[in-house]
């Protein structure tokens, strides 16, 4: 399993918990180079120090996502620090579901501006250098409400959605280049992803449902590795996962 990620150098964002946390962890112990972004950098440079007592590499750079500048520092900084990039992984994601007719037009922004934009600015802070270099890979996290629309999940579904429609896009423009493109669609997860539910009686709810079925942040890291595991010329380009028991 660790054949073609050993020594690659690998940036993940929203890498303070959750998923990217996890994924992290994973493919440092596999003998990648982490680049970690996220706000919370007290959580980043814990993890560093982890992932370095156990043998592995990693740095923390401070990362908010919806700062094109603040994305491209932290591939600049990877670069810099390791010599080169072969995967970015863009995780980094809100989902702070309402009903429309609350008009949480801030948090609307907000999805927007990290699930979206965030993964098109790590996609452009990379693709120079993978240009150059001919090689390297993107991994871009939408959902299965990218596959499906909900109600009270108008917004964040639009934003995975769009995460998808943008990955085929690219793939099949780097593809000449020899970069290949990646989308995974996580279900249920057990993750912090639930917290920032602001509307009254949903997040509970919400809460509630993911507690009981979801699957540990540990399945993306495993869905993840094996997606950069694969030969350079087979590129793993959606990858669809639910708890067994998850109803949709
Ligand atoms: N959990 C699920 O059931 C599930 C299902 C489908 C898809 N997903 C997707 O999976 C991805 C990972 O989420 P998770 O479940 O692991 O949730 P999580 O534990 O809440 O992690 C989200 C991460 O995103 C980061 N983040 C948020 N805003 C950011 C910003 N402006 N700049 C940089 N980083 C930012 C957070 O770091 P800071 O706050 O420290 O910046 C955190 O590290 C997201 O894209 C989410 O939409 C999750």
């Amino acid at each position: 399993m660790t054949d073609n990620i050993t020594g690659k150098v690998v940036i993940i964002t929203g890498a303070s918990s959750g998923m990217g946390e996890a994924t992290a962890r994973d493919l440092a112990a596999k003998g990648a180079k982490v680049a970690l972004g996220a706000r919370r950098t007290d959580r980043l440079d814990a993890l560093v120090n982890e992932i370095k007592a156990a043998g592995g590499e990693a740095i923390a750079v401070a990362t908010d996502v919806t700062k094109l500048e603040d994305v491209q520092n932290l591939v600049d900084t990877a670069k810099e620090t390791f010599g080169t990039v072969d995967v970015i992984f863009n995780n980094a994601g809100l989902m702070p579901l309402s009903p429309l007719d609350s008009l949480r037009i801030d948090e609307w922004n907000q999805m927007i501006d990290v699930n979206m934009k965030g993964t098109l600015y790590g996609i452009a802070a990379v693709l120079p250098i993978f240009k150059e270099q001919e090689s390297g890979q993107v991994i871009n996290v939408s959902s299965v409400y990218g596959h499906k629309t909900v109600a009270t999940g108008a917004v964040y579904c639009a934003t995975k959605h769009a995460v998808r429609s943008l990955s085929e896009g690219l793939r099949q423009e780097v593809k000449d280049y020899n970069v290949r493109v990646t989308v995974i669609s996580p279900g249920a997860v057990n993750t912090e992803l639930t917290q920032h539910i602001t509307e009254e009686g949903l997040g509970d709810a919400v809460r509630d449902a993911v507690s009981r079925i979801g699957v540990p942040a540990t399945t993306m890291a495993d869905m993840v590795a094996f997606a950069i595991s694969q030969p350079a010329n087979v590129d793993v380009n959606e990858i669809l996962f639910r708890p067994t028991v998850q109803p949709e």
